[in-house]
């Protein structure tokens, strides 16, 4: 017979998912914050928003803050979704990334078929940026000001706002603008060029090095910037990676972990097969140990936390099973990877 006592422990122990030490109170003797992107509709889902409040100390809205979702006609500013998500998270001591003000997808339609001039859209662009970052000042402690700028061979990406018909400014230069207009309308946000892609050394990395050294060099306001991550179980370049990682923070600016997933390939019902899982698991531990090995590497997200939401399938036929619990918020061996990764870091 176990005395009374160890009977206590193994029943604690072993009657369930062990979440004694969520990911959240891992994470902040490491100094990194581990974060998510939420869907604020999902709040009311108890499993979801229980899940969500117990793991994580950040999150990002997966698409309420995108210029169509909240600014979808001129005079309308739509905040109920993404003002529900911030009271959420001063609700239980949370941090709020806000994403995205500059991107070539998800604007409205009053934006890109307005047949609108330079001049035009230049206005558009800053009103939009003070009207956003102004209503979260105090409440969004960092933006992905830009997002996905670069085309992988380094060239800027053809887009709205930078040359079809752009906002009349020439390469890096309606980036430029952008993080001084957010600069302007919230002083103390952090601000961030998000892509991705860019996560190893390669053109399109190299391009964005280049930018954020010319930004340090002039006193651009840019604090850092954002590795999507959205990765595939095949063998990552982690040394790549590292040397990525350590070039940026290197110039003082940080690194954060923006959208991490790791698809897999599943069957029907969006199975994954138990050693693509341990893969996965693996490839999980890697990157927050990566990460994890830089001080100036300030937090760890994934694009969303349960298999149920993620906008995988629906992205990439044919895979799924990408994130950290599964659609019944059991974690999965990733997330024990992860747990693994924030309890045996050491810190640059
Ligand atoms: C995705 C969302 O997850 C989807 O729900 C939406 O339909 C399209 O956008 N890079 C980004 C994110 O920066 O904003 C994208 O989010 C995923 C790729």
């Amino acid at each position: 017979m176990p005395s009374f006592p160890r009977l206590v422990a193994v029943l604690i122990c072993c009657s369930g998912p062990l979440f004694a030490q969520p990911l959240r109170d891992l994470a902040v003797p490491r100094g990194v914050r581990i974060g998510t992107a939420v869907n604020p509709s999902r709040l009311s889902e108890e499993l979801y928003a229980d899940t969500l409040s117990r793991e994580f100390n950040q999150v990002e809205p997966e698409n309420a803050l995108k210029f169509g979702p909240v600014h979808p006609s001129p005079a309308e500013y739509n905040f109920g979704p993404p003002d529900s998500l911030a009271a959420f998270a001063s609700g239980h001591k949370m941090v709020m990334r806000g994403h995205t003000l500059v991107w070539h997808r998800q604007n409205p339609a009053w934006v890109t078929s307005g047949q609108h001039t330079p001049a035009e859209l230049a206005s558009i662009l800053q009103e939009h940026i003070k009207a956003v970052v102004g209503h979260y000042a105090g409440k969004v402690y960092a933006w992905d000001v830009v997002n996905e700028g670069f085309n992988d061979d380094g060239s800027m990406r053809s887009t709205l706002w930078f040359d079809a018909p752009g906002i009349g400014l020439k390469g890096t230069g309606y980036i430029e603008q952008a993080l001084r207009w957010a600069h302007a309308a919230d002083p103390r946000a952090l601000l961030f060029y998000n892509d991705y892609s860019a996560e190893w050394v390669n053109p399109k990395s190299d391009a964005i090095y280049k930018m954020a050294q010319d930004f340090q060099s002039r006193g651009v306001p840019l604090d850092g910037v954002g590795l999507q991550m959205h990765l595939t179980a095949n063998a990552q370049p982690l040394a790549g990676m590292e040397a990525n990682i350590k070039r940026i923070t290197d110039l003082g600016l940080q690194v954060q972990i923006t959208e991490l997933d790791v698809r897999l390939p599943v069957e029907a019902e969006g199975k994954a097969a138990g050693p693509a899982l341990a893969t996965q698991a693996q490839i999980y531990q890697d990157i927050v140990a990566l990460c994890l090995k830089y001080s100036r590497c300030t937090a760890i997200q994934t694009w969303g936390f349960t298999d149920k939401y993620s906008w995988i399938p629906g992205s990439f036929r044919g895979t799924g099973a990408a994130l950290e619990f599964d659609a019944v918020y059991q974690p999965k061996p990733a997330y024990n990877a992860i747990q693994t990764a924030l309890r045996s870091a050491t810190r640059k």
